[in-house]
């Protein structure tokens, strides 16, 4: 098999248009991200309709921007990767419609891809994988621990039986009256801010990988609207310290415990919340000296990209996994059922 393929991926499914083109699945050529943040900020949150429409004014002239990026034209493409779920349903058709329509219109391979092993995948542009590996997922609609043992497999450990870590954030965030999105406003207030509230932190059954923070974010919520009632202040950047504090003890803990367990070779961080200097400083100060690697992508690339679903769609695409010219958006993928698909 051709080993140099060059693969033009988009990516469509919140509110950034982005396309990217990678060589050998990890020399990035390309990377063009088109955010809409600005558009949604007055609304405290993405709104799926203006979302839509965004990436139909974008989606072409990022693809060209991408392309002139690389100094290439369509045809240098081996093959074209789109995210096709999970994400917002609206969002994610601009992006396959898009996808299909280049590859149809130049008779290119078509490869569908999870948006999450995308941003598993983003680590791969900095260092190779060694399997098993172990995945924490943090954004704004996951949050979950993944154990790889081969390319392209991927098996879910563990996952939030509620908010995703991402969502916590932006909520507590909104409660503090911080611009959209929260998680960035957060961090950087926790970095000025103490910590002296004891939040709950939700271990769940022994053994046990999963999360929840439904019950923090609630709390935080509680004790500001108790503290507001009371004419008591509390400091926003305490708050904050305080919440993020908890929200970084579970997941660093929770990481660890399942990374010495299944004795894996790397760790790997990935979405929006691997952002987090907390997070990273926890991570790093667990892992540092072991005999476990620890893998934190670069910022540009924990925050939704294309190069991240140019790297998954490259080891797709080797494995063989073609999409027909039935792809639909699936704004609830499962990326098990994704994993085995890609297999057969
Ligand atoms: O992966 P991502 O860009 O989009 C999704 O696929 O969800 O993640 C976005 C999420 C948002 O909830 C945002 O608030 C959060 O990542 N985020 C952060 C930080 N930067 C982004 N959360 C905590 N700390 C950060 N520094
Ligand atoms: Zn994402």
């Amino acid at each position: 098999m051709k080993t140099n393929e060059r693969i033009l991926a988009i990516e469509t499914s919140c509110d950034e248009t982005a396309v990217a083109i990678i060589e050998n699945g990890r020399n990035l050529l390309a990377n063009v991200v088109a955010s809409q943040i600005e558009s949604h900020k007055r609304f405290g949150g993405v709104v799926p309709e203006i979302a839509s429409r965004h990436h139909i004014e974008q989606i072409t002239i990022t693809i060209e921007e991408a392309l002139e990026q690389a100094s290439m034209t369509i045809d240098d493409i081996d093959a074209i990767a789109v995210t096709e779920g999970p994400g917002l349903v609206g969002a994610l058709l601009v992006g396959v419609n898009a996808a299909k329509s280049l590859a149809f219109a130049k008779q290119k391979p078509l490869v569908g891809v999870h948006h999450i092993a995308g941003h598993i995948y983003a680590n791969r542009l900095e260092k190779e994988f060694e399997f098993p590996l172990l995945s924490l997922v943090v954004s704004g609609g996951h949050t979950e621990l993944i154990l790889m043992k081969e390319h392209g497999s991927f098996e879910v450990i563990g996952e939030t039986r509620d908010d995703a870590a991402g969502e916590a954030y932006d909520k507590v965030a909104r409660t503090l009256k911080l611009p959209y999105p929260g998680g960035p406003e957060i961090d950087k207030l926790a970095q000025e801010g103490e910590v002296t509230i004891d939040f709950p932190r939700a271990w769940l059954e022994d053994g046990s990988y999963d999360f929840s923070f439904s019950g923090l974010k609630s709390a935080v919520i509680n004790k500001l609207h108790n503290a507001r009632q009371k004419n008591e202040h509390l400091k926003p950047e305490d708050v904050a310290a305080s919440f993020q504090e908890s929200v970084v003890d579970v997941l660093s803990t929770k990481t660890f415990q399942a990374a010495q367990e299944h004795q894996v070779k790397q760790v790997i961080v990935a979405g929006g919340v691997a952002a987090n200097k907390g997070l990273r400083k926890a991570l790093e100060e667990k892992f540092t000296g072991g005999e476990i690697d620890l893998l934190i992508p670069p910022l540009s690339l924990c925050t939704d990209n294309a190069a991240m679903i140019a790297a998954a769609g490259t080891v797709a695409y080797q494995q063989g996994h073609r999409a027909g010219w039935d792809l639909n958006a699936n704004p609830s993928l499962n990326l098990e059922h994704y994993a085995a698909r890609s297999k057969s």
